[in-house]
């Protein structure tokens, strides 16, 4: 079934009009850069082709109705008086929330929202669907915000109303993405560029471990916690540093690594994870797709053993992976305890990948993993 004139159909029969707008706003592969978003680092992620769609039209009141399409759920309540409802809702609610506080009035809302963006793989629906509601809002109501302002207000959004410390990563790389290609971005300027993804006969393909462990949230903020700590740490011999990002292996040999070897290894993954970074930026520009592909294992080494934010189930998959032919690189993607793993594939290695990984997940957790080969699409856009 197509979802627009799905979600068109559930418009009219929910609000007997047709919608003013329809927003299509995708989730986000990262190449490489995990967990470095948020210690001012740099990252290398692209919007691709699994997307939120979002039909929308204003109020002559002060209500807000949102539907959840896909879980057949609904929400009311009034842009009055927005609080958290610890729901699907807060998403849309937080943003609503960000722009008054920006100063913005708005009026009342109605919304359809669904899509093909699988929640909890690490995909970034959540980001996807913010940006969306940022956008539509600011479109219905010729606020005059840019795509930088919506942006902050997701990842604002996101902080304070959602309460998840995440960085700026993945709502930067859906609301900027550009087709067939990644998003060199610098989180601690915001300064970016657009890079091709030329990597020919090779596929970005993602496999979900269909595993989402409790630990995400409250592991994530401790990872940051950690971080921060090993700055605080620091600052007493070099006060110049302000985040992991002015941080050195060498600063760090110094100072931590005998006294507080769990920290060491904490901020030793960040510091050598924007070095990656920057080596698979140059690989990519050379060409060197095998030796981008050799990074993607050392981050998710480091990912797994020194920043313990994988699981038995994305290791499985990178290991499979690793033993596959025509695999190039893979490693885990996301905040990690679950969701997918990313890889680079030969075309011509594509389909005994699929067979391989499906049937030996399957046989080793009893899961069906699910495969996606991606394409790199258009951030945040109107789709009409
Ligand atoms: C989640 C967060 C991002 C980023 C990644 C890890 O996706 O939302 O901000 O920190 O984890 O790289």
């Amino acid at each position: 079934m197509d979802l627009l004139p799905a979600l068109a159909n559930s418009f009219q029969s929910t609000f007997q009009e047709a919608p003013t707008l329809f927003i299509c706003s995708p989730g986000r592969v990262n190449l490489i850069g995990e967990h470095t978003d948020y210690n001012e680092g740099f990252v290398l992620p692209a919007a691709i082709d699994k997307a939120i769609y979002l039909a929308v039209g204003p109020r002559t009141d002060n209500k807000l109705h949102f539907v959840a399409y896909d879980i057949q759920k609904t929400f009311t309540g009034s842009i009055d008086h927005i609080e958290p409802t610890k729901s699907w809702a807060d998403y849309i609610l937080g943003v609503l929330q960000q722009l008054q506080q920006a100063g913005h009035t708005l009026r009342g809302l109605n919304c359809v929202f669904g899509g093909a963006i699988p929640m909890g793989a690490g995909l970034s629906s959540s980001a996807a669907l913010e940006n969306a509601v940022g956008f539509a809002t600011n479109e219905l109501f010729g606020l005059g915000l840019d795509r930088l302002a919506l942006l902050r207000l997701s990842q604002k959004s996101e902080n304070e109303f959602v309460g998840a410390k995440v960085g700026i990563m993945d709502m930067f790389a859906s609301m900027m993405g550009r087709a067939g290609h990644v998003i060199k971005l610098d989180c601690r300027s915001l300064e970016y560029a657009y890079a091709p993804l030329q990597m020919d006969g090779i596929r970005i393909v993602l496999c979900d471990t269909r595993v989402k462990h409790s630990l995400v949230t409250s592991e994530y903020n401790t990872r940051r916690a950690e971080c921060e700590a090993g700055v605080r740490y620091l600052q007493v011999f070099y006060p110049e540093i302000k985040s992991l990002r002015d941080v050195t292996m060498a600063m760090l040999d110094e100072h931590l690594k005998e006294s507080n070897p769990h920290l060491y290894r904490r901020c030793g993954y960040v510091v050598r994870e924007n070095q990656r970074v920057l080596n698979g930026v140059a690989a990519l520009e050379a060409d060197d797709i095998a030796a981008f592909g050799q990074l993607m294992y050392a981050s998710h080494e480091g990912l797994s053993h020194e920043y313990e934010v994988s699981c038995p189930e994305l290791d499985l998959l990178v290991s499979m992976a690793r033993h596959q032919p025509g695999v190039l690189g893979a490693r885990m993607m996301g905040g990690g305890f679950g969701g997918c793993t990313i890889n680079l594939v030969r075309e011509d290695a594509l389909d005994a990948f699929t067979k391989e990984i499906t049937s030996q997940y399957f046989a080793q957790t009893g899961k069906d993993t699910y495969l996606h080969v991606c394409k790199i699409e258009d951030g945040t856009h109107l789709v009409r």
